[in-house]
C-alpha cells in the first residue's frame, strides 16, 4: 500500500526534492532522514490535493544570488514589487511578503532575510551583489481550503515534529505569523461571508444580527458587505487586516470601541480546530472555556479558526472630525499634545474615539449630532485654525463612507520595517492634573525622536459581560493605546538594531512606570515586553494557562 503511494509520488519527487533540499537538512525534526521527511511532505501534499507550496521571499526577483548560490533576477517582477512595495493590497496577496517585513528576515543575524529599501524600493544598493535569504519566512505552506487541511498538518507535524506557523493577513508587528523551519498554515483564501438577522449560537437560545466570516476576509471588504445588508461592523482602521484572524483573536480595537466595545466583546462564536485536530464550536454555550481564551488570547494559541460570527449595529450616522496643521512655532507640537492630554478624558465621555499622530487627529462619534460634535472639538477647532490648519467636523451617513473618504488616505504605513512599544494609559491619568503633566511630560520627551501615535479606542463606555474575554482588564479602565516606535532600514546593522530595541524600551518604560497595574495591547505590544503576562492578560492570566494546558 505504502510502495504503490510511493510510486505514485515519484512523478512530483523531482520538483519536490529540488524545493523541498533546501528547507530539509539543517532541520530539528523527530523523523530519522531526509527521505523520511520527503515521504511525509509528500503524503502531505497528496492530502491537501497539492495546495503544498515552497514559499520565497517577496523581494526575490531583484536579487542575483539566492541563499549563496547564483540565481537570475527577474527585472519584470522587480520592477512590480518596487512599485508595490508599501501597498497593503498587494503586500497581503504575498505569502513571502509581510507587512512588517522585518519578520520575513532573521534580525539577530547581520544578512539573514531579503529586503529592499523601504523608503526607496528601487535603491540599488539593496539589491545589487547581495544576497536574497529566505530568513524567517516558513519554507512550505499550505493554502488551507477547509479544516481538514488543518487536520493533516497537524497530523504531519505530530508525526514529523516540524512546528507549525499560521498566517493569515500577515499584519502581525510580533512576528507570530512566519517562523523558520516552520509548517505555515495560510488562511488568507477563507474569506466567505454571510449575514444573518437571527443569528443562534450552536446550543444558545439568544439570537444576533451577526455576520460569520472566515478569517482571511479583508477588513475593508467585511465593511463593504456589511454596508450592503445595511448593517455596521465594528472593526479596524485599515483595509486588509484579517477581520476574522489575528485582529479578533488579539483583541481587536476599533475607533468606534470607545461606544460598541473590542472585537473581543463583539465574537459570538468561533469554529476552531484545536491541536488535537477536532473541529470545535466555541461560544458561550459550548466549550465556553476555550471561547473565552479565544477571546483575547490568541493569535494561533488556540488553535486554527475557520470562521467566527460577530455581532452588528444598525447603519450609523458618523460625526467625523479631521483636523490637521503644520507646526511652525518651536512649541507648536507640544502645546498640541497638551491640548489633546487635557480634552481626551472629556472626549471619551462623549463618545469619541479615534487616532493622533503628530499636528493630526481623525476622531469620530456616533452618538452626538453635529451641532454638539461641534462644540465637543471647538478646542481642538480653534488650536488648529490659529495655526492656518484645515477643519472638518461633519456628519457622513455611515461608517463606510467614513472609512473610504478618510481611513484608506491615512491608516499605518506598511513596508518600513517598524517597531512598536506600547502602553494602555490609565483613566486616573487623566483625571488629576498631575497625572496629565507627568503624561505631557513624558510625550514632550519622545517628540524630537518621533510623535507618538495615539489610539482613543479602548471600551472606554462600553459595558462589558464580567469575565468574558481573556484581554488584560486594563483596557475598560483606559482612555488611550499609546504607542512609540523605532524603525529599521534594510541594511541596519545588528548593533543599530539593538540600540534601536534598546531605546524603545527605554521609551516605553517611562509610560509603564506612569501607568502601575496597567498592561499593553497583545497585538501592538513590544516584543520585548517585561512581565507580558500579566501586562497582556492581567488576572485572566492563570485561567488561559489552564485551558491552554487542556
Ligand atoms: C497597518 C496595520 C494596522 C493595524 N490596525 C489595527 C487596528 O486598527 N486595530 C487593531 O486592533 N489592530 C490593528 N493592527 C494589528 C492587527 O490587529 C494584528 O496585527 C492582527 O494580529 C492581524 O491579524 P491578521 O490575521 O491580519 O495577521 P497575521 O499576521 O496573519 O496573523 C496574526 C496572528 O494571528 C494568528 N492567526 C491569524 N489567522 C489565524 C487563524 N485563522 N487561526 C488562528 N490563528 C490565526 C497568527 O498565527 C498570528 O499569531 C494593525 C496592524 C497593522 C500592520
Ligand atoms: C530538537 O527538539 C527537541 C524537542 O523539541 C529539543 O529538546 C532539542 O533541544 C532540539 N535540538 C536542537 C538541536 O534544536
Ligand atoms: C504539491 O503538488 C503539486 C502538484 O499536485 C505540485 O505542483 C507542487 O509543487 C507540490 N508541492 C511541493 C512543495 O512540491
Ligand atoms: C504594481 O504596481 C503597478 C504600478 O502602480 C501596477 O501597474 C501593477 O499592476 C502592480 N502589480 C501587481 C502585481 O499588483
Ligand atoms: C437601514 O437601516 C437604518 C437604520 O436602522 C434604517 O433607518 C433604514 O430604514 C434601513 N434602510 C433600509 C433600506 O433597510
Ligand atoms: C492643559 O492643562 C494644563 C493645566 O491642567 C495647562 O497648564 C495647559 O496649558 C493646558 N494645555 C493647553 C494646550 O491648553
Ligand atoms: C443636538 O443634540 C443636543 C444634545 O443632545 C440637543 O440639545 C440639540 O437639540 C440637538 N440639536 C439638533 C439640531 O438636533
Ligand atoms: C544604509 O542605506 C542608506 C540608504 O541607502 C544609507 O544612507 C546608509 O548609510 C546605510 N547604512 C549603513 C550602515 O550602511
Amino acid at each position: 500500500m505504502l510502495g504503490a503511494r510511493h510510486t505514485l509520488f515519484l512523478a512530483f519527487v523531482a520538483a519536490l526534492e529540488v524545493a523541498l533540499a533546501l528547507s530539509l537538512s539543517p532541520r530539528n525534526t523527530t523523523v530519522q532522514s531526509t527521505q523520511q521527511l520527503l515521504t511525509a511532505y509528500q503524503l502531505l501534499n497528496a492530502t491537501v490535493g497539492g495546495r503544498l507550496r515552497s514559499a520565497v521571499p517577496l523581494e526575490k526577483p531583484c536579487f542575483s544570488s539566492y541563499e549563496g548560490k547564483a540565481s537570475a533576477a527577474d527585472p519584470a517582477a522587480c520592477a512590480a514589487v518596487q512599485a508595490n512595495y508599501t501597498d497593503p493590497t498587494y503586500r497581503v496577496t504575498q505569502f513571502g511578503g509581510y507587512m512588517l517585513p522585518q519578520w520575513e528576515t532573521c534580525q539577530a543575524q547581520a544578512s539573514d532575510g531579503c529586503l529592499l529599501d523601504s523608503s526607496d524600493p528601487t535603491n540599488p544598493l539593496a539589491f545589487k551583489g547581495a544576497d536574497c535569504r529566505l530568513g524567517n519566512i516558513p519554507p512550505h505552506y499550505i493554502t488551507v481550503k477547509s479544516s481538514s487541511d488543518v487536520q493533516a498538518a497537524l497530523a504531519f507535524s505530530k508525526k514529523t515534529g516540524v512546528r507549525l506557523s499560521v498566517k493569515n493577513k500577515g499584519h502581525d508587528y510580533k512576528g507570530r505569523s512566519s517562523g523558520k523551519d516552520t509548517l505555515s498554515l495560510w488562511t488568507t483564501g477563507l474569506n466567505s461571508m454571510s449575514h444573518s438577522a437571527k443569528f443562534k449560537p450552536a446550543g444558545c437560545q439568544t439570537t444576533y444580527d451577526a455576520i460569520t466570516v472566515g478569517p482571511g476576509a479583508l477588513t475593508q471588504s467585511v465593511y463593504e458587505f456589511a454596508d450592503s445588508v445595511n448593517r455596521t461592523v465594528i472593526g479596524g482602521y485599515h483595509q486588509t487586516i484579517g477581520f476574522g484572524g489575528g485582529y479578533f483573536l488579539g483583541g481587536g480595537h476599533s475607533i468606534l470601541s470607545p461606544v460598541y466595545g473590542l472585537a473581543v466583546d463583539r465574537v459570538v462564536q468561533v469554529k476552531v480546530v484545536t491541536p488535537d485536530g477536532v473541529l470545535r464550536t466555541a461560544n458561550a454555550c459550548q466549550n465556553s472555556d476555550l471561547f473565552f481564551a479565544l477571546r483575547g488570547g490568541g493569535g494561533s494559541a488556540f488553535g486554527v479558526v475557520i470562521e467566527s460570527s460577530h455581532r452588528t449595529e444598525p447603519r450609523i450616522t458618523i460625526q467625523a472630525s479631521v483636523l490637521k496643521f503644520t507646526p511652525s512655532a518651536s512649541d507648536d507640537l507640544a502645546q498640541w499634545y497638551s491640548l489633546m492630554v487635557n480634552q481626551s478624558y472629556g472626549w471619551a465621555q462623549a463618545g469619541w474615539g479615534g487616532h493622533i499622530v503628530g499636528p493630526t487627529l481623525v476622531h469620530v462619534n456616533p452618538l452626538l449630532n453635529n451641532t454638539a460634535a461641534k462644540a465637543s472639538m471647538q478646542p481642538a477647532v480653534d488650536f488648529v485654525t490659529a495655526r492656518g490648519g484645515s477643519v472638518v467636523v461633519e456628519e457622513l451617513p455611515s461608517w463606510l463612507a467614513f472609512f473610504n473618504k478618510y481611513v484608506t488616505l491615512a491608516q499605518a504605513a506598511v513596508g518600513p520595517e517598524l517597531e512598536l512599544g506600547t502602553r494602555l494609559i490609565s483613566t486616573s491619568v487623566f483625571t488629576s492634573e498631575s497625572g496629565r503633566a507627568q503624561l505631557m511630560a513624558l510625550i514632550k520627551e519622545n517628540l524630537p525622536i518621533a510623535s507618538p501615535y495615539i489610539v482613543a479606542g479602548t471600551p472606554f463606555n462600553f459595558k462589558a459581560e464580567q469575565g468574558a474575554t481573556s484581554v488584560t482588564p486594563a483596557w475598560r479602565n483606559s482612555v488611550w493605546h499609546l504607542s512609540v516606535k523605532a524603525q529599521f532600514l534594510y541594511n541596519t546593522t545588528l548593533a543599530e538594531r539593538t540600540a534601536l530595541y534598546n531605546g524603545l524600551e527605554t521609551r516605553i518604560q517611562k509610560f509603564r512606570d506612569l501607568t502601575p497595574g496597567s498592561g499593553a495591547y497583545f497585538n501592538e505590544g513590544d516584543v520585548y515586553e517585561p512581565d507580558h503576562e500579566q501586562s497582556y492578560w492581567g488576572a485572566n492570566y492563570p485561567k488561559l494557562l489552564a485551558v491552554k494546558r487542556k
